[in-house]
């Protein structure tokens, strides 16, 4: 399964740093749950499944190539140092040129919301939340009122909501 080779050349191009594979992995299994969910509450709607785990794999990938040049793992250098790196990837898996495209867009916008509008964009970016928000926002700190409008404000589908609620306000 092409998932499985991405997510192996994702543990080689970060060897050591397991922080950054973890995190990929997490964002992929959030993203497989968002998927499912998504499809069962909108099962007309059309969403690219590849595309999505595709990304959650790959997102941050430009963050190696951002702190060597730049100093800096912020979300701007990311999204322009990203989608090389991944369509290397994606190319030497013969992955065909309209998935790698949207991969690719996605990874470039994916800490600015709004830009692209597809579901895919909007699952991934939700699933990318689903694994920062509690270190991000301080999530234990806070009270459930608070924790409720973090994430009407953060998530993009009411999927990710719910699934965020279940998560972090334990009822759905
Ligand atoms: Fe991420």
């Amino acid at each position: 399964m092409l998932k499985n080779k991405l997510i192996k050349e994702l543990e080689q191009y970060f060897a050591d740093d397991q922080k950054r594979i973890q995190h990929a992995l997490k964002v992929t299994d959030y993203a497989e749950k968002l998927i499912k969910a998504f499809k069962e509450k909108y099962p007309d709607k059309n969403i690219n499944e590849q595309v999505i785990i595709y990304t959650a794999v790959l997102h941050d990938i430009g963050i190696k190539n951002s702190e060597v040049k730049y100093g800096s793992s912020s979300g701007h250098y990311q999204e322009i140092e990203g989608p090389p790196v991944a369509r290397k990837i994606m190319k030497s898996h013969n992955i065909d040129f309209e998935t790698m495209d949207e991969v690719a867009e996605i990874i470039a916008h994916h800490h600015t919301p709004g830009k692209v509008s597809s579901n895919n964009f909007k699952l991934l970016y939700d699933a990318d939340w689903l694994v920062n928000l509690p270190e991000v926002y301080n999530l234990n700190k806070k009270n459930t009122t608070e924790k409720e409008n973090l994430i009407e404000k953060i998530f993009l589908t009411s999927t990710g909501k719910k699934i965020a609620r279940k998560e972090f306000l334990n009822n759905y």
